[in-house]
């Protein structure tokens, strides 16, 4: 501890008369503490700062390998992932604290997306929630126990948008649309940083947004491939998220695999310095993806590592993830005059200055108490927020012939692997979550309905064409009032490195489906997967159709009460869902062409010859189990001026016989542009929730600003002109009226 208490001396005499004079504003504070450690590091303790490594894992817990240990009592290795628990991150950080020269603290990273013991949905199926309260809150849970376990550095929220299912990683991202996609990359970040970006409270823990940038569109949906799109779409479709996480106070940012415009965004200036720090603001540092230095040279634009890495300095990379680059070349770069040491000083400021706003250097081990992580992780109010988030995220796609809600003491057959599986709820990215303590779907319906209620027969496995279970399933099936089919993806399926070129459902799941419905019993499908399916087959064969994605811990609690109507229905879908791959990427946001399908002539209209243009189910979309009317729009004004407001109002009302929520949908379109515009943008949304015969006026302020966009000459601004504006509770049905925006 000597180290430490001495170096933060020395920092903090500098600056007694500073904090003492209380209109100092914090920040300079922070620059000012900063600049008196980096006074005192080599050039090497510096590269250190910029390196950051990962702790393996084995059976008794996290490790780190021996070459990490020397490095970071060499002060080569500043700052580590994948380590965690209060006491295993103790042992670490008391090595960089009493065993290296300066004693400065390192930073723990980890993957905690959605959640870090208590998992809550993946983050698509949150998204689908629509409810930022709640999508604040599990960010938030997730760094209440993520802190209590040592780490103090989260890689969420990602913020990639991606209109290809096809791309395993839209399970990680908030869906298709950049509007909705903002709003829940601010929410993630105040839930992880604090609403007030307060880091130096233990309850909150630094976050990064990903992928920077444009990640969200390879090509083909294949993981990793090229993103090549127009800048205009780069700036007004993707890039609004990672700026609203930005303004929002997210504090790192990590660069993305892929290249943009011909770059790999790693070694972009474009993309990390001009855009992010200079037009977007960016005051935090930036680390890369996984080795993503070292494959610029697989992209064919460096000739070594070395060269990789200078290509990253200079674009404005200050941490090289696990690629060993800048501890390999940099200092020689820098003594041979490729590098100015400036630049490393700014990187090490950046680094610093964020240990600083932790309270690292007051306390190195205010993240490793082991007390607190005792009281904190799986906290009964955690566990709580996951069911409640769960139920929000789950999309009833389909509900024919009073199939849902089941009712309590109805025979009930449950057929499918995903059905006892406990694995799978976590989803990809489980951060510590465990799966061997919680309940399956099979679990809490046999607790909710009485065991003597239901029956179950695998039937079939996720994967494969073994159909030596269909028997036995449809013996059990015919002793049942309704059977419940838990079917989908193996949570392996989704996430990074999880790419498909078909999206229909693995195996000979609905095969076996297919003959359940011959029983000519309700059949109900509890979907699990993590990314939009054809599920055209499905559609037609089940009565319900209820997409569960991977839900989390409390996930089979949360179907449980869903299937059986103890939570009605709100999930809408934040992506479309497609009526087969052909048709990807499919998106609600569209042009409509020169040959929109209207048109009558019959033939040469952008259409396929063999399929609807149409999703199956359309962005926004979910039922109920009642059901909502809504009334004509009344606008305050058909003229919007240019310091003007225009209200758009409906009435909604519920007119079944359930209370429920519904998310209010507000679009617009431009009619005539200098360029073309989408059909639909979504510009504002509201949940509320009515009462059986309720009706509520919901009402969408619409000024100039959210009509801004590129314009031909690539300013950004509006055009005055003729608009469309929709609301309803989904893209497609909509109400619909007109405006103008006056010059
Ligand atoms: C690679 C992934 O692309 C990224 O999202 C993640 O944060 C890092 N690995 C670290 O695990």
């Amino acid at each position: 501890m000597k180290k430490i208490v001495l170096l933060v001396l020395s920092a903090t005499l500098l600056l007694t008369s500073c904090r003492q004079r209380e209109s100092e504003p914090q920040e300079s504070m922070w620059d000012q503490k900063t600049d008196s450690v980096l006074k005192l590091m080599t050039l090497e303790e510096k590269i250190g700062q910029m390196v950051l490594y990962t702790s393996d894992w084995d059976v008794t817990g996290p490790t780190l390998r021996q070459g990490y240990l020397d490095d970071i009592r060499k002060g080569n290795c500043g700052n580590i992932f994948n380590a965690h628990t209060a006491a295993y991150t103790r042992k670490l950080q008391t090595i960089a604290v009493e065993e290296s020269r300066l004693g400065i603290p390192l930073l723990f990273g980890y993957d905690v997306i959605h959640g870090h013991k208590t998992i809550f949905p993946i983050s698509l199926g949150e998204s689908a929630s629509w409810d930022m309260e709640a999508i604040e809150k599990s960010a938030r849970v997730a760094a209440i126990e993520a802190a209590a376990s040592g780490i103090n550095w989260t890689f969420a929220p990602m913020v990639d948008v991606s209109v290809d299912p096809r791309w395993g990683r839209v399970s990680e991202g908030a869906g298709e649309d950049p509007y909705l996609g903002s709003k829940i990359a601010a929410a993630r970040v105040r839930g992880f940083q604090g609403a007030d970006n307060n880091l130096s409270d233990t309850l909150t823990i630094l976050a990064c947004v990903k992928h920077f940038a444009a990640y969200g569109a390879p090509q083909g949906g294949r993981d990793y491939n090229t993103v090549d799109m127009s800048e205009r779409v780069f700036l007004d479709t993707y890039l609004p998220p990672y700026k609203a996480a930005i303004d929002a106070g997210a504090l790192s940012v990590m660069s993305s695999f892929n290249e943009y415009d011909g770059v790999p965004a790693t070694g972009s200036k474009y993309l990390l310095t001009d855009l992010l720090r200079d037009k977007l603001g960016f005051k935090g540092f930036v680390v890369t993806d996984y080795t993503s230095i070292n494959e610029m040279v697989h992209h064919g634009v460096a000739k070594d590592d070395a060269e990789a890495g200078l290509l990253a300095v200079h674009a404005g990379v200050d941490m090289d993830m696990q690629g060993e680059v800048y501890f390999k070349y940099l200092k020689k770069q820098v003594e041979e005059g490729l590098v100015n040491e400036s630049q490393i000083d700014d990187a090490v400021r950046r680094i610093l200055k964020i240990k600083f706003k932790l309270g690292l250097f007051d306390d190195p081990y205010r993240y490793c108490n082991e007390e607190r992580e005792k009281r904190l992780v799986y906290a009964p109010e955690h566990l709580d927020a996951s069911l409640d988030v769960a139920k929000k995220s789950m999309v009833l796609l389909k509900n024919e012939n009073e199939a849902l809600p089941l009712k309590k003491g109805e025979k009930i057959a449950v057929i499918g692997e995903l059905a006892t599986s406990t694995r799978d709820l976590l989803g990809s990215w489980k951060a510590a979550g465990d799966w061997d303590t919680i309940h399956s779907v099979l679990d809490e319906i046999k607790a909710f309905n009485g065991d003597k209620n239901v029956l179950y027969a695998e039937g079939c496995k996720k994967v494969g064409d073994d159909r030596s279970g269909f028997l036995k399933a449809m013996g059990v099936a015919l002793l049942a009032d309704k059977i419940v089919m838990v079917i989908g993806e193996d949570w392996e399926w989704s996430g990074e490195a999880a790419s498909r070129t078909n999206i229909n459902i693995p195996g000979v799941q609905s095969e076996l489906l297919e003959q359940l419905t011959k029983l000519n019993k309700p059949v109900i499908v509890v979907l699990m997967n993590g990314r939009p399916l054809d599920l055209t087959r499905e559609n037609e064969l089940a009565d319900a159709l209820l997409e569960a994605w991977y839900p989390g811990t409390m996930g089979g609690k949360a179907v449980t009460q869903v299937l059986f109507g103890d939570y009605n229905p709100s999930g809408k879908l934040t992506m479309s869902f497609p009526m087969n791959v052909g048709q990807v990427p499919l998106y609600y946001y569209a042009k409509n062409t020169g040959r929109p399908i209207y048109l009558p002539n019959d033939k040469y209209k952008s259409k396929y010859i063999d399929s609807p243009n149409e999703p199956l189910f359309p962005f926004g979309y979910g039922l109920s189990y009642t059901s909502f009317v809504y009334s004509d729009i009344k606008l305050s004004t058909a003229e919007l001026t240019k310091k003007g407001t225009l209200k758009a109002s409906v009435a909604v009302t519920n007119n079944g016989g359930r209370d429920g929520e519904e998310v209010v949908q507000c679009y617009v379109r431009d009619l005539v542009g200098s360029v073309t515009r989408p059909v639909k943008e979504l510009k504002g949304f509201e949940k509320i929730l009515l009462k059986a015969g309720e009706s509520k006026t919901v009402t969408f302020e619409i000024t100039p600003d959210m009509l801004a966009f590129h314009r031909i000459d690539m300013t950004y601004g509006t055009e005055p002109g003729d608009y469309q504006l929709f609301i309803g509770g989904n893209s497609r049905d909509v109400k619909t009226t007109n405006f103008k925006l006056m010059p």
